[in-house]
């Protein structure tokens, strides 16, 4: 395809569905996550719960991958990974992190920055052992992130542990497991007509959520 065929800065569309104010939107950040992720869920929304994660390097590059948020509550987001992955090692060096969630068919967009911890080996433990049998079997297979000599590697390994653990349970490898991401901030973004947008930032300061108005 050339230019003539197509002109990719015609991509334009207007957004016009919905509107944020602060007179609807909850006090509580979490509460109004909740409903926009529930809302997500009515509009049935593909993957609703895969967010863009970005870490930061220990060479100052961001990096940016999708993972998929498996809870939130007030303690914050949970997501599932392998420690060493690129991801792992630059949230040992930096715990700083961001995730996004771009729910196109409803033309909204929420920014979610804070801290992230590991969680327990208990919780992680639990979490893991309600996988489906294959997918923790994949848990031991792939050394997430790490250079690879071919895809037949990976098939090796898993024909050779799914006879391992033809019978038995598959235990957690100890470099796989949870992280929660605390929020020190969030933007709730609904597209708007004539490139009007809402966004709405909640900010932490002393313990108390503080919510303003940016332009768009
Ligand atoms: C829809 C979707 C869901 C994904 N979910 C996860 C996930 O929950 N955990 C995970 O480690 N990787 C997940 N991945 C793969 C990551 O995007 C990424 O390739 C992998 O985690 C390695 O990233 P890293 O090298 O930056 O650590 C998902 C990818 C897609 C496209």
């Amino acid at each position: 395809m050339n230019d003539h065929d197509f002109n990719i800065a015609n991509l334009r569309k207007n957004y016009e569905l919905k509107a944020l104010s602060e007179s609807e939107i909850s006090e509580n950040p979490f509460a109004q996550f909740a409903i926009w992720f529930n809302e997500a869920i009515e509009c049935l929304i593909d993957e609703p719960n895969a967010m863009a994660l970005a870490t930061v390097g220990s060479d100052g590059f961001p990096h940016n991958r999708i993972v998929l948020l498996k809870g939130f509550s007030s303690e914050g987001l949970s997501f599932f990974t392998n420690y060493n992955s690129l991801k792992g090692q630059n949230l040992e060096h930096n715990n700083k992190a961001a995730v996004l969630f771009f729910y196109k068919e409803m033309e909204r967009q929420i920014r979610i920055s804070g801290t992230v911890q590991k969680i327990s080996e208990a919780n992680s433990e639990e979490y893991f052992a309600s996988r489906p049998k294959d997918s923790r079997i994949a848990a031991w297979v792939s050394e997430q992130s790490s250079i690879i000599p071919g895809r037949y590697i990976l098939e090796e390994r898993f024909n050779e542990l799914s006879k391992t653990y033809a019978t038995g349970e598959v235990p957690k490898p100890p470099h796989w497991g949870g992280y929660i991401l605390r929020p020190q901030s969030f933007e709730f973004w609904q597209g708007r007509a004539n490139r009007l947008h809402d966004r709405l930032l909640y900010r932490l300061k002393d313990n108390i959520w503080h919510c303003v108005r940016l332009a768009p």
